[in-house]
């Protein structure tokens, strides 16, 4: 884990030693072409409310990242470059913001190295350059915070019932997301919408997600509850 992505207060849950077994199962096999791609994104409100993060003005769903459904570290010896992705930068700054660290290319640098580094054993994406850039383009042929706000799922205060978000996502992109909440405190009954997972075939074709698979090790995001009413936070 990324000490700085990870909560000091968190005691060790037995999902993340899981998480932590099958990275080091997948660690010692020789690793296999992938898949799946998983296109994940975050609400920052919602990751904030979480986290110590350094600036709240992010008013957008931001990338997490890209992420290959065939393990983890791939290839440790491939160290993220910033130079390799000049041209990025600016897209990368505002698109794939580091919420925590704003001025560290740290959280590339942690994504490059667990999910790049796996994610490159397909021609396509065996550079830094063609991995970076592809999850960009994707990011924005989803365009996932326009396609809330056509159907008016805004940030508010007002509660949603997550069937309504799941309906318009599933509706308009064709497939099945993934899609996270951050559970309540003890004394709300309200989840708050966190993070949206969009899946691809390796053509890069849309493609269903499985509720069941999951990256998200030390994060307090959680399968939404159908059943709660969601909170979608305001800046
Ligand atoms: C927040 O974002 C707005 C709009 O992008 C900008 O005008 C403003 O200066 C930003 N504030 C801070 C504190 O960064
Ligand atoms: C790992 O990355 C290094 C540096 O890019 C490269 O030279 C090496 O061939 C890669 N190893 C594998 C197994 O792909
Ligand atoms: C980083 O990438 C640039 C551009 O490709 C290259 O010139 C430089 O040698 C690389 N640095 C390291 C430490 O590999």
């Amino acid at each position: 884990m990324l000490p700085h992505r990870t909560n000091s207060s968190m005691s060790l849950s037995s999902p993340l030693l899981l998480f932590l077994a099958a990275v080091s199962a997948f660690a010692m096999s020789p690793p296999h072409m992938w898949t799946k791609l998983i296109l994940t994104h975050h609400w920052p409100m919602t990751f904030c409310s979480m986290e110590s993060c350094h600036h709240l003005n992010v008013s957008y769903w931001t990338l997490h990242g890209l992420w290959p459904d065939n393990g983890a570290v791939c290839n440790a010896s491939w160290h993220f470059n910033s130079s390799e992705i000049e041209d990025l930068l600016p897209d990368m700054e505002r698109s794939w913001p580091d919420l925590l660290k704003p001025a560290s290319d740290g959280f590339w640098k942690y994504e490059w190295s667990k999910h790049g580094t796996c994610a490159a054993q397909a021609p396509a994406l065996n550079s830094q350059h063609k991995y970076f850039s592809k999850a960009l383009e994707l990011y924005h042929k989803v365009d996932f915070d326009s396609t809330l706000r056509k159907f008016n799922i805004v940030p508010s205060q007002d509660y949603y019932k997550f069937s309504q978000i799941e309906a318009v996502v599933e509706n308009f992109y064709g497939v099945k997301p993934k899609i996270q909440c951050v559970q309540p405190s003890k004394n709300t009954d309200v989840q708050a919408l966190g993070q949206v997972e969009i899946c691809f075939s390796p053509d890069f074709s849309l493609l269903d997600c499985e509720k069941e698979i999951s990256f998200t090790g030390a994060s307090g995001f959680r399968v939404c509850n159908p059943d709660m009413p969601v909170y979608y936070p305001p800046l």
